[in-house]
Order: structure tokens, then C-alpha cells, then sequence
């Protein structure tokens, strides 16, 4: 069965637009868990325009599922990697002008740079996943790097116009997807999925974790708003 990694990112983010305590992060993670995620996934930014380190410290102690933490191969935030020991951490390229992780780690560019941190998380007994673009060449790299999983960038695919276009980036993916496997690797995918596009994604052979965030999010307000003002209405009459 593919296992759900739900990020809850943009939880925080609402805190942030405020720099208030609500909503919790940590709360959501419950909530998540309770709702049969299989995962919580966080990116500690080098910024923390979302997540804080205080997040990933209580997180460590309250997620009883797998806590996945996403990073950049940035020694300050490798530090705290070792330190907090995430069950996975998925390396990242991180730009402070993006809005959202824009392309996959270009470890075939940054072979070095990539091989220290993945040393380093491992020596402290954190397993390595890498999120690459859908390019064989990545693959190689990742390969030789013989980290634990390759999570696919799904962002092409989520992007592209239904009909062939998305059916080519969809063919790519599963084409990808078994040099993953091939590899010795274990296969994840995520980034823009969401209840429409995501079920031939997670039909693609040997997909073993989609990790997904914005989508969850985004309907969790969606589904949750009436009660909340009902709530409200209740208090203020
Ligand atoms: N996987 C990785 C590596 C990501 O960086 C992100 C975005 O934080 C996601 C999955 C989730 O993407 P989305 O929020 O578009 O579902």
C-alpha cells in the first residue's frame, strides 16, 4: 500500500502571518496521524518563514509515525538534523527567493557537496532521501550516492495541461521510476499533487510514499470553515 506523507508546512505558515501560537503545527501532526497519515513532514528553512525550530524539537518528541524532515545541504540546519535525528530527512535545494521548492536537488552538479551531508546524516543514523527531477541522470548520481529512497519531483506532471501533455510527463515518471527501483532505491514522489491528479501517481509500479501538503491543507480549511464559524457564531450571540 503507498504510504501518505502529509507536510504540514502551511500550518505554520498561518502562524507566521501573524507570529501567534495558532495554528499549532504540532496539533495539526495529531490531527494528521488520526486521520491515518503515515508520515509528518516538515521543512526546517534556512529563513523559517514557516516551520521553527521549536516545531521540530516537540515534533521529534510527539510524532509517532514516520517524522520525515525536509532540508537543504546547509551545515547549520545539518547540525540541528543530527541533533533532532528525523527518522528520514529528504535533501533539497533550497533558494530564499522561491516560493515553494522549485526543482529537484541537482546532485549529478553538487555531487560533494551532496556525499557530506548524506555522510553526515548517516553517521548520526538518520535515513537519506534525495527529491530529484525525473532525470536519469539524477538517478546515476543517487546511485552512486546509495542513499535510501529518491522521492520524484512531481511538479512537471502537476503542471502540465491534462490529456498528452500530462500522459507524457506521467510516462517519464513511471520511465524514471524503475531506475529508481532498479537502482536498489526506494521510490517517493511528491510536490503539487493533489485530489485530482494524484491517483495515477500513486498507481505508477513500486511507488512506495507520496508526501503531499498544500493540497491537504488547503481543502483541511475547506472542509473545516463552517464549523469554525459556527463556533464563533455560538460565542458571539
Ligand atoms: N516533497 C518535497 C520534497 C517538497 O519540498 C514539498 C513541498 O514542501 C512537497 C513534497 C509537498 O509539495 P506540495 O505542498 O505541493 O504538496
Amino acid at each position: 500500500m503507498v504510504q501518505l506523507g502529509v507536510n504540514i508546512d502551511h500550518v505554520a505558515t498561518v502562524r507566521q502571518a501573524r507570529r501567534t501560537y495558532e495554528p499549532d503545527p504540532v496539533w495539526a501532526a495529531a490531527l494528521a496521524e488520526l486521520g491515518g497519515a503515515d508520515g509528518i513532514i516538515v521543512h526546517l528553512r534556512e529563513d523559517r518563514r514557516h516551520i521553527c525550530d521549536r516545531d521540530l524539537r516537540i515534533l521529534r518528541q510527539t510524532v509517532a509515525v514516520k517524522l520525515n524532515l525536509e532540508m537543504a545541504c546547509e551545515p547549520e540546519i545539518i547540525e540541528i538534523a543530527r541533533e533532532a535525528k528525523p527518522d528520514q530527512a529528504t535533501l533539497v535545494p533550497e533558494r530564499r527567493e522561491e516560493i515553494t521548492t522549485e526543482g529537484g536537488l541537482d546532485v549529478a552538479g553538487q555531487y560533494d557537496r551532496v556525499a557530506l551531508a548524506v555522510d553526515r546524516l548517516r553517521e548520526a543514523g538518520v535515513s537519506v532521501s534525495l527529491f530529484l527531477d525525473p532525470d536519469p541522470r539524477q538517478i546515476e548520481q543517487a546511485a552512486r550516492l546509495a542513499v535510501d529512497a529518491v522521492e520524484l519531483h512531481t511538479g512537471q506532471y502537476a503542471l502540465a495541461s491534462p490529456g498528452a501533455e500530462q500522459e507524457k510527463e506521467l510516462d517519464n515518471l513511471i520511465k524514471v521510476g524503475a531506475l529508481v527501483r532498479q537502482a536498489g532505491l526506494t521510490l517517493h514522489a511528491g510536490h503539487g499533487l493533489t485530489y485530482r491528479n494524484v491517483k495515477p501517481v500513486a498507481a505508477i509500479e513500486g511507488m512506495h510514499e507520496l508526501n503531499i501538503g498544500h493540497s491537504i491543507i488547503a481543502r483541511a480549511i475547506m472542509v473545516g470553515l463552517q464549523e469554525a464559524v459556527r463556533e464563533m457564531k455560538r460565542l458571539v450571540s
